[in-house]
């Protein structure tokens, strides 16, 4: 019999995976203070929920008001439906996205680290991704590292915005510059909502059509369990989305509760308020106990703990036997002391403090 994994196309094994381990553990420790995964500790409200028990109703049907909900997102940027694509949540959109520019053996310049999903479907869908470091002095994404490195099978950039893990927005200078290329330019806002001071880079899909900026409802809406991104792109782009997705790809609950969950702006702010007097707390206890917190604007912190002396896995682990659960965060220039940290609810965040404040009381070199 022929062995049928050498019938698998040959960049699919290959490929690096996303796979947050840890998710299955929170599941399975519902008590832990859930920390690691940029989710909105608050659930949907009264309206969301109502609405997706009203369209619940409907399930036999085939989902409709697509073109409805497109307008809406489109409006506030004087947009029109035919500039937006929606999305089983923005990793769907990530995907595509590959699909739409990338043939095998052609290349995606991307920041190291960023959101990793994006090396995931870069490799899975046969391209490759060329990773730019931040750079070293100020962790920045490194535009002129990632000019440089543009060669005739380049085919997209990508530019998460403001950037995960570390939080810093790039310098509206620098994204020009990237876009003056006129390469195919990936705008990740996926957490812009949580800085309300921020303008959207949506407008400047006008100036560069070959720019697109991608949206979802997974943070500061906090419905990532429901499935909600889209994409905002000049409408040649948007159709070419179109053809790659399937059909039906966002379900008509996702879609009520999206709709809801825009009417329901007053649940939004409260979110927002939420995330960021906690971030603000974050940054002080950090400072008092000598860990050095990034000035982060999403709803995730990056901690520089590299002066204590434990690994990434070891705070992680730390935390962990004491019921809170961190993100690793693999070595960054060398240094391997780094974690990330999402607020929870009020009890998650004060746990997490005591408990940081307990592991971080000495070095390692101090402990028994
Ligand atoms: C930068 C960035 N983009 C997109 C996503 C994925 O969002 P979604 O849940 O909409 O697929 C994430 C999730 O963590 C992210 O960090």
């Amino acid at each position: 019999m022929a062995d049928v994994s050498k019938k698998i196309v040959p960049w699919i094994m290959p490929a690096v995976q996303y796979k947050v381990d840890s998710v299955e553990l929170a599941w399975q420790h519902p008590n832990h203070a859930r920390m690691f995964l940029n989710e909105n500790p608050i659930p949907p409200s009264e309206k969301v929920l109502k609405a997706i028990e009203e369209m619940a109703r409907y399930g036999n049907r085939y989902p409709h008001r697509w073109v409805q909900l497109r307008k809406r997102l489109a409006e506030p940027f004087g947009l029109g439906p035919e500039n937006v694509f929606l999305g089983n949540g923005s990793s769907e959109v990530i995907d595509n996205m590959v699909r739409v520019f990338c043939q095998p053996g052609d290349e995606v310049i991307i920041p190291e680290p960023t959101f990793s999903l994006f090396y995931a479907r870069i490799e899975v869908n046969g391209a490759k991704d060329v990773r730019i470091p931040l750079r070293k002095d100020d962790y920045q994404v490194d535009i002129d590292g990632m000019i440089n490195a543009v060669t005739d099978r380049t085919k997209l950039m990508i530019v998460v915005n403001p950037n995960n893990p570390t939080g810093l927005f790039v310098d509206d200078n620098d994204l020009r510059r990237l876009l003056d290329l006129g390469i195919p330019t990936c705008i990740d806002e996926a957490y812009l909502e949580y800085d309300p001071s921020r303008g959207s880079k949506v407008p400047l899909i006008k100036e560069y059509p070959h720019a697109f900026v991608m949206k979802t409802f997974s943070k500061a809406y906090g419905l990532a369990g429901l499935r909600f991104g889209y994409m905002f792109g000049v409408p040649e782009l948007v159709e070419a989305f179109e053809r790659i997705k399937l059909p039906w790809n966002v379900s008509i609950l996702t879609l009520a509760a999206a709709e809801a969950a825009l009417d329901d702006q007053e649940s939004l702010k409260k979110k927002v308020e939420h995330n960021n007097r906690w971030m603000a707390i974050f940054t002080e206890e950090f400072r008092k106990l000598g860990l050095k917190p990034f000035p982060a604007h999403g709803n995730y912190m990056l901690v520089d703990a590299n002066d204590f002396g434990y690994s990434s896995k070891e705070i992680i682990d730390m935390a962990f036997e004491r019921g809170v659960i961190l993100k690793t965060i693999g070595p960054i220039h060398g240094k391997n002391g780094f974690f990330r940290v999402t607020p929870g609810t009020d009890e998650e965040n004060k746990r997490m403090l005591e408990v940081v404040k307990e592991i971080f009381s000495q070095p390692k070199a101090k402990r028994a």
